[in-house]
Order: C-alpha cells, then sequence, then structure tokens
C-alpha cells in the first residue's frame, strides 16, 4: 500500500505554550517498501508515525493510504482502517501478561477479517515451541517477536515499528531486523521503522530523515544490505 503525506503540520497546546511538533511533513512511501526513519529525538518521529497510524489526528494536511485518506474519515471509520490496515510495534512490547504467547497473537487475529495462521506464523516467528509460555517466561527478542506476530497476525498492508530493536541487545536487535525482513520478504507489506540506530538505514528501500519538524533527506537506496550482514 502506498503512504503519501501531504503538509502534515502538528502543534501541541494551546495559546502561550503551542509549540509545532510538525512544520509540513510531505513524503511518500511506495508500496511493499521497507522505510526507516531517522532523526534525533524529539523529531518528530513517533509523532508522524502515530498520526500515519491514526492514532492521533494531525493539525492539518493529510496522509493518502491507498485511495483513502485518513482527512475524511470520522473515528468510527479510523478505527475500521487501523484495525484493517495497520500492524504496530513498539519498543517495549505491551503483551497481555497472563495470556500466552498464541493467546496474545490470538487476540488480534479474533479483530481481523482475513487473518494469517497462527502456527504457521508462529512458526515463521520461531515462536512455535514457546507458544504456550507467558510473557514474562520469555526473552526479550522473544517478547518483541511475539509483539511483532500480533502486529502481523492481520496481515496488515502497512507495519509500523516504532524503536522495535530500542530495548535490545545487539544479537537480539539483528534477530528482529532479520525477521522484520523476511515477513517483507514474503508478505509484501510496506514497513516503516522508527529507529535511533543509524545502521539500520542500510537495509531500507528508502530512508528519511528528520529534524526539528522536517523531513531532511529522502533518498532511495538501490541495493538493500541483507539484514543480517549489517553491524553497527
Ligand atoms: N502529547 C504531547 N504534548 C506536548 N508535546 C508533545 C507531546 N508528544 C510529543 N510532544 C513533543 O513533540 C516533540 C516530538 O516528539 P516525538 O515523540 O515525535 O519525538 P521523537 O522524534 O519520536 O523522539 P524520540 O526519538 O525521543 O522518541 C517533542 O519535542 C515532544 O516533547
Ligand atoms: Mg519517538
Amino acid at each position: 500500500m502506498n503512504i503519501k503525506i501531504n503538509d502534515l503540520h502538528k502543534f501541541y497546546g494551546d495559546s502561550s505554550n503551542r509549540v509545532e511538533v510538525l512544520k509540513g511533513v510531505n513524503c511518500e512511501v511506495l508500496d511493499g517498501e521497507i522505510c526507516v526513519l531517522l532523526g534525533p529525538s524529539g523529531s518528530g518521529k513517533s509523532t508522524l508515525l502515530n498520526i500515519i497510524g491514526g492514532i492521533e489526528p494531525a493539525t492539518s494536511g493529510s496522509v493518502d493510504i491507498g485511495n483513502d485518506s485518513t482527512e475524511h474519515m470520522n473515528a468510527k471509520q479510523l478505527t475500521l482502517y487501523r484495525r484493517n490496515h495497520l500492524g504496530f510495534v513498539f519498543q517495549f512490547y505491551n503483551l497481555i501478561p497472563n495470556l500466552t504467547v498464541k493467546e496474545n497473537i490470538e487476540v488480534s487475529a479474533y479483530l481481523s477479517k482475513n487473518p494469517l495462521d497462527i502456527n504457521e506464523l508462529l512458526k515463521t516467528l520461531g515462536l512455535y515451541e514457546h507458544r504456550d509460555k507467558l510473557p514474562s517466561q520469555l526473552s526479550g527478542g522473544q517478547q518483541q517477536r511475539c509483539a511483532i506476530g500480533r502486529a502481523l497476525i492481520k496481515n496488515p498492508s502497512l507495519l509500523l515499528c516504532d524503536e522495535p530493536t530500542g530495548a535490545l541487545d545487539y544479537k537480539t536487535s539483528k534477530e528482529i531486523l532479520v525477521l522484520i525482513e523476511s515477513i517483507n520478504k514474503k508478505y509484501k507489506n510496506t514497513i516503516i521503522i522508527v529507529t535511533h540506530n543509524d545502521a539500520i538505514k542500510y537495509m531500507a528501500n528508502r530512508v528519511l530523515k528528520m529534524r526539528d519538524g522536517l523531513i531532511v533527506s529522502d533518498t532511495v537506496n538501490e541495493m538493500p544490505m541483507n539484514a543480517a550482514d549489517i553491524e553497527w
């Protein structure tokens, strides 16, 4: 699914402490791309991702998703948009503690019209033999894989990841990146990854850099590296 962002502005606060966090963002991410979004802390990356994901409203501007635009959607339509098209992965996995791995993923499958086969997905995630464990019985990487599974079971056309490796060590981060790459190859979803890790740009088809509420560079990577070969 193509994502087109048109002159997006976002203000927080009112009158005296009004701050402009997005100052007219324009960009496009093409169907099936892995896009890496980089930028210093506070530059607006999460805000942009949350607006694309319909979690937060923009102050002005629009996001076109395929043939739709979030601009004209009411709350109900936004919910359906999120439910039918989007998967979210966060830095801190947000799993439900008293549900097993499989159940955490199933919760999301119930909301979907067209879920993937859960056992196949558990195998792709390397979690099949851990399916009956609780999140507290898993490593950080396994918890993140479970969270990725929860986002993916719906087979979303757009997967949004905010610092998906932010809480993980080197080796586990790489495993998660390899997983994201393989998912992109297998399911052809468009993926946006927000990260502080500059090296992740090498696996991207497109690299966006933000500074102070604006996209300051947009480059296409003709020859992305395999995630497994990236080092930092
Ligand atoms: N709910 C809010 N109310 C007021 N200001 C906010 C709110 N959310 C974010 N901001 C401000 O907006 C700016 C951008 O925040 P954002 O979270 O998008 O940055 P970021 O690029 O994701 O940073 P980081 O890399 O640290 O996650 C920051 O200055 C932040 O303080
Ligand atoms: Mg952020």
